[in-house]
């Protein structure tokens, strides 16, 4: 298959029919690899995702793509806001594709359409500090039977016509790249690459004035019910408990959204 865009946006841009995991044979090929590499498979046999599940798709169905981020001049303490990142990049992407619709962020780095979930991102910090692998699949041209849970939606669903893997890919890369850019260019400062705050504006896990509450469960299964009420300046999420005066700040966990309840 040929990428004419996106292996121009690129440093190093390589397809493969058929791999275990992108994330993984990036990791693998790490310290020989370039800064904004991207490695693209039509099919993954063992797809990894976020808390120890599988990725699955049917082949050329969907998207299957890795990046490499070395960020240079950045301290590895800033890396937790790249998952963010890719997230916010992955939800610009599905918003300029399908416009009509309501594509938000689901924190850290679902993208959701409407309360239903189009892609994922597993982020992959490489043995060496010296940078992270950002994987993202994104569900393309999917039916709903080759979805692989019922709160799950593509792009073809959505009633985006003429989709090309390319162009969909391209859109992507260059939304990563510019968020990516000003975030390097800041040190890895996201508050003042205006990051924190883009991140915030996507993000539907938060309140913003509504009704919106959140239970979070925690690694360990520790849970928490309450308001999203901030992200604060290293990603996490705040969250308000429900009957209790201090909030609390998640590094990492499964959300789940409780609308209007
Ligand atoms: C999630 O659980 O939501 C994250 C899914 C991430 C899947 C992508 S597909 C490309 C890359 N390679 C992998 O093995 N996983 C990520």
């Amino acid at each position: 298959m040929d990428f004419p865009k996106s292996s121009q946006i690129a440093s190093h841009f390589e397809f493969v029919a058929e791999t275990g995991s992108t994330n993984a044979d990036l990791i693998a090929n790490s310290a020989n690899t370039d800064d904004f590499s991207v490695l693209v498979a039509g099919f993954q046999s063992a797809g990894r995702g976020r808390a120890g599940r599988d990725w699955v798709a049917p082949a050329g169905s969907s998207l299957f793509v890795s990046v490499l981020l070395k960020p240079d001049g950045v301290a590895a303490t800033n890396f937790s806001w790249l998952p963010l990142l890719a997230g916010l990049a992955m939800t610009k992407t599905v918003a300029a594709l399908i416009p009509e619709t309501a594509v938000g962020l689901k924190w850290p780095n679902d993208v959701l359409v409407g309360e239903k979930k189009i892609s994922g991102v597993l982020s992959e910090l490489v043995g060496d500090l010296s940078g992270v692998v950002i994987g993202a699949g994104l569900n393309v041209l999917q039916n709903k039977a080759e979805l692989p849970i019922e709160n799950a939606s593509s792009l073809e669903i959505e009633g985006a016509r003429n989709l090309d893997l390319d162009e969909v890919l391209a859109v992507y890369l260059e939304n990563l790249r510019g968020l990516y850019q000003a975030w390097v260019a800041a040190g890895g400062n996201a508050v003042a690459s205006g990051l924190r705050n883009q991140v915030i504006e996507a993000c539907v896990t938060l309140d913003h004035g509504g009704n919106n509450r959140v239970r979070a469960i925690l690694p360990g299964d520790a849970e928490i019910i309450g308001a999203a009420v901030g992200i604060d300046d290293t990603g996490r999420l705040i969250v308000q408990p429900d009957g209790e005066k201090e909030v609390v700040a998640v590094a990492a966990g499964d959300i789940v959204h409780l609308r209007h309840n």
